[in-house]
């Protein structure tokens, strides 16, 4: 078997690879597609307390009855399944069924669930650039630092699994701030997701269907689009369930028709891909930082994005390559996000953080967003730090705390991110206790 890079539990990798083995790879279907559908009719299932999911007494039967289950988690969860019927042959199906049975969705839990999307979508992006998951305890990390507060609205706009958005509401209730009882009116007034990538957007809603107890705030635009512009956004077919998908473009559009309101969001946390430039005229001329440009890293628009999208006095996290903070050529871009940013803290990553996506070494920049008359103060304090331990070996497999790699020290059934052996809670630690001295994040 492969070399484990996740914390997907054996259970799941060796099932996923018994459907591979039996089924998919002869059925000419895409596998992404036909396990994510059987997911989501499983977890249908489940939450409704019922047991359609493989009933019947054919194989012809139970194709159609999958396809019921379909047809009604489809309407249930609008935007979740492009398409609601199962690609697989009735014989196909059975061998799936067979295998799936005993798999209790809900039962399973988020981390080895995410684990599983993550398996799925490394197989089916194929080193598409950008297209990989924060790792889980950068995105714990990031959390802690920002400690998002009940009541706060919190957006990533590029959310692709939407990790920052249900480690945010699990790090609520962790903490106390949030009743059990209270999640689903919290995620559905403050957790908003937005990628163009029209399967992390489905994997994202599927998350937050479970950890936001049947709620999700998860759509499919282009970010970095603009109101007025005359370019289109990804063809949204169907994932945008409940807007008028002829008028919603751009994250602006999405908040005039949902919070009838433009996006000032409190909390901001994201990793927007290291790679790709932007070389669309009309997007460049609407960004402060390209005006005059032929072309700029989409990192670079993602970075004045954000800034707008935050309201003053809000806090962001995001995760960008170092060049950034240490180019020649991006002093303007320092000085322009000093001018828009009170710095808190920027953390250097170990090299191996990205691995095996990508080697590029990143930081994460923690700010809040200035006052429109406020000025940089000299006599400001950055917080400087860098992990020295990032969790993860040259090869980019985890290292859990006992020693060992993630290979030989995954623990059936009891996989946690909590495991890594890395050390960014020390980081949290130092901060707060800066943060306090300086009077930041208050
Ligand atoms: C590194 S991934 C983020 C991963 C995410 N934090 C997670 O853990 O799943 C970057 C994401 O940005 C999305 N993205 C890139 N350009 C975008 C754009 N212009 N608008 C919206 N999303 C974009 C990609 O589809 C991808 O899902």
């Amino acid at each position: 078997m492969a070399k484990r890079h996740t914390l997907l539990p054996n259970s799941l990798e060796t099932l996923f690879v018994r459907l591979e083995e039996l089924v998919l790879a002869n059925s000419g279907e895409d596998e992404f597609e036909e396990v994510f559908k059987l997911l989501i009719a499983k977890l249908w299932d489940e939450t409704r307390g019922e047991k359609s999911f493989g009933s019947g007494s054919t194989p012809e039967e139970r194709h159609s009855q999958l396809d019921a289950v379909l047809t009604e988690a489809a309407a249930g969860w609008p935007g979740i399944l492009p398409e609601w019927r199962t690609r697989l042959t009735p014989q196909h199906l059975d061998t799936c069924l067979e295998v799936l049975a005993p798999l209790e969705v809900l039962n399973t839990g988020l981390e080895p669930l995410d684990a599983l999307f993550e398996f799925l979508m490394n197989r089916s992006a194929k080193g598409a650039k950008g297209q990989y998951f924060t790792p889980r305890y950068v995105v714990d990390f990031c959390v802690q630092m920002l400690a998002p507060r009940k009541g706060e609205r919190v957006v990533d706009p590029a959310s692709g699994s939407g990790a920052f958005l249900w480690h945010s509401l699990n790090w609520l209730l962790e903490n106390g701030e949030l009743r059990k009882e209270d999640v689903r009116s919290y995620a559905e007034q403050c957790l908003w997701g937005f990628d163009f990538d029209g399967r992390a957007v489905r994997i994202a809603k599927a998350m937050m269907l479970i950890a936001g107890d049947g709620s999700t705030n998860v759509f499919r635009v282009n970010s970095l689009l603009k109101p007025g512009t005359t370019l289109f956004g990804p063809d949204t077919s169907g994932l945008n369930g409940g807007l008028d998908e002829d008028s919603v473009f751009t994250i602006e559009d999405v908040c005039r028709t949902k919070l009838r309101s433009r996006p000032e969001f409190d909390v901001l946390l994201t990793n927007p891909p290291f790679a790709g430039e932007i070389r669309e005229r009309e997007i460049l001329e609407s960004y402060r930082l390209s005006r005059g440009k032929r072309r700029v890293e989409r990192d670079v628009l993602f970075l004045e994005r954000c800034v707008e999208l935050l309201r003053p006095g809000g806090r962001m996290a995001i995760v960008l390559p170092h060049n950034k903070f240490a180019g020649r050529e991006y002093g303007d871009l320092r000085s322009w996000t000093r001018r828009h940013l009170r710095i808190a803290a920027v953390v250097g990553l170990g090299r191996n953080t990205f691995l095996p996506h990508t080697h590029q070494k990143a930081n994460i920049l923690f700010a809040e967003k200035r006052a429109r008359a406020e000025m940089p103060d000299q006599g400001e304090r950055i917080f400087f730090a860098v992990s020295e331990e990032d969790g993860k070996d040259a090869q980019g497999r985890l290292r859990l705390a006992e020693a060992g790699t993630g290979d030989d020290n995954h623990r059936e059934g009891i996989p946690s991110w909590s495991s890594v052996a890395h050390d960014l809670g020390d980081i949290v630690r130092e901060f707060n206790d800066f943060r306090v001295s300086e009077g930041i994040f208050e």
